[in-house]
């Protein structure tokens, strides 16, 4: 484990009341005379403080955190130089906004962007709120800079859940059911979901497949961007065939469209690399950043080709809250221990850690264990078919969380277990909170 984790948060699980416990009982009471009922919580409790590997709650029980606030606090929840570099920006200045009154942290943000993201060529950066508004800005830059309209989208994908973002996610309940109507000119075509597919399709046939359709309903000469996620997020935590990415970026790159990777989830060491790209050498366009990038601080990117990005008339990118000064020193923070600490490889290990012992298990319902790095899945089927089982899915989370250990769900059915520890995790931490799951898995 890294020594930049929590202090004084024993790195162990411990259930010293029933879960939810009576103060999480009390403010869930608070919440549901306060909160809207369109806010869902995976866990039934309440942090009190978050580190290392460990969610510790108002009640004192401390949970396995195999979630990581979904792919955030890749680097812990409190890890020391974020803190502290959390408050040294605070204690100079907390917001001047860079469209006002700009400032040195977010310039060097934008540096640290361009030398990690895919690709050596000369890079521009817009810094924005939420992984949502990268995206959103993402399609601006393309259509300013191709003037053209469509965005072709994979089937599964997810991309927010603002207008735009709704339009580009796949996913109808709860993302888009009764939000709508959404912003045009986006098309989906097929993804490569290697589980689901013909047996035997190659990565090739796969974009072969999505390109054709993308030809016969839109037109290349129309597309300003194809946004692929380099591995199904919310989707499934699906790892295309391979072959499949650099066969769609040299369509796009033969047509003038725009390829952004949305590495929101996958990017910061999260895959096992610095980006999700980089395991089949895919240069995109453009990548939008956030989750990982600040040590949970909110910030998100768009980062990519100069002569993309500086397209833009000035004025055209911005926003009152985007690349704010705190959040940004936290993320030169966290990309410091990125980089020094050797995430990516940290990510690795829990790979090789996690994989042969679920495969192992032989649990029924098992259809699949998959993923890459620290983003790990399980897929969840009916005995004897392929039919997906979401109930199962809810029911190994439920009864993880009971146990003190916190999985996630995802997946178009809802039928994926989803595993996304922070990197920083201890192996004898991971090691129990995979007990756990284990035995979960095997009843069912
Ligand atoms: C691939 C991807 N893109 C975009 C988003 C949206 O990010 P945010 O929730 O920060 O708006 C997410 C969030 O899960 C994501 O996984």
């Amino acid at each position: 484990m890294s020594a930049d984790v929590a202090e004084g948060l024993p790195q162990s699980r411990l259930l010293r009341t029933a879960v939810p416990g009576p103060r999480s009982v009390e403010l869930a009471r608070r919440r549901a005379a306060t909160v809207s009922a369109g806010v869902s919580s995976a866990l039934p409790v309440y942090v009190a403080r978050a580190g290392g590997g460990v969610l510790e709650d108002v009640d004192g029980n401390r949970f396995v955190d195999l979630g990581a606030g979904i792919a955030v606090t890749s680097v812990g929840a409190s890890a020391p130089s974020v803190v502290a570099a959390v408050a040294a920006q605070a204690a100079d200045f907390t917001h001047t906004c860079f469209m006002i009154g700009p400032y040195e942290e977010y310039v060097a943000v934008c540096e640290a962007l361009a030398r990690l993201t895919p690709g050596a060529h000369e890079k521009r950066s817009v810094l924005v709120g939420s992984g949502a508004e990268a995206v959103e800005n993402a399609v601006k830059v393309a259509r300013r800079a191709t003037g053209r309209d469509a965005v072709l989208v994979l089937d599964h994908a997810y991309h927010g859940r603002t207008n735009l973002t709704m339009a580009m996610t796949a996913k109808a309940m709860p993302y888009k059911t009764g939000f709508g109507p959404f912003a045009g000119e986006v098309y989906r075509v097929p993804t490569s979901y290697p589980l689901r597919d013909p047996a035997g399709m190659t990565g090739e046939e796969a974009a072969a497949r999505a390109i054709g359709v993308a030809q016969r309903q839109v037109g290349a000469d129309r597309v300003a961007a194809l946004v692929v996620e380099p591995v199904l997020g919310e989707g499934g935590f699906v790892v295309p065939a391979p072959g499949f990415l650099p066969a769609l970026s040299r369509w796009c790159t033969q047509n003038g469209i725009v390829l952004v990777a949305d590495e929101v989830q996958t990017g910061f060491a999260r895959t096992g690399a610095m980006f999700a790209c980089d395991h089949e050498g895919v240069v995109p366009d453009l990548v939008t950043t956030a989750k990982g990038i600040a040590g949970g601080l909110p910030l998100a990117g768009v980062t990519g080709r100069a002569d993309l990005m500086d397209a833009v008339h000035p004025g055209g990118l911005g926003g009152t809250f985007g690349g704010n000064p705190v959040a940004c020193a936290a993320a030169l923070a966290a990309i410091a221990m990125y980089e020094d600490d050797d995430l990516a490889a940290a990510a690795r290990a829990i790979e090789a850690r996690v994989v042969p012992r679920l495969r192992a298990l032989d649990a029924p319902g098992v259809a699949e264990v998959r993923g890459r790095g620290a983003m790990l899945a399980v897929e969840l089927v009916r005995p004897g078919g392929m039919e997906p089982d979401g109930a199962a899915a809810a029911r190994v989370a439920r009864a993880c969380a009971a146990e003190g250990v916190l999985v996630l769900t995802c997946g178009t059915w809802g039928n994926v277990v989803r595993l996304l520890p922070p990197l920083v995790i201890g192996h004898d931490l991971l090691d129990d909170g995979l007990d756990v799951l284990g035995r979960a898995l095997l009843a069912g």
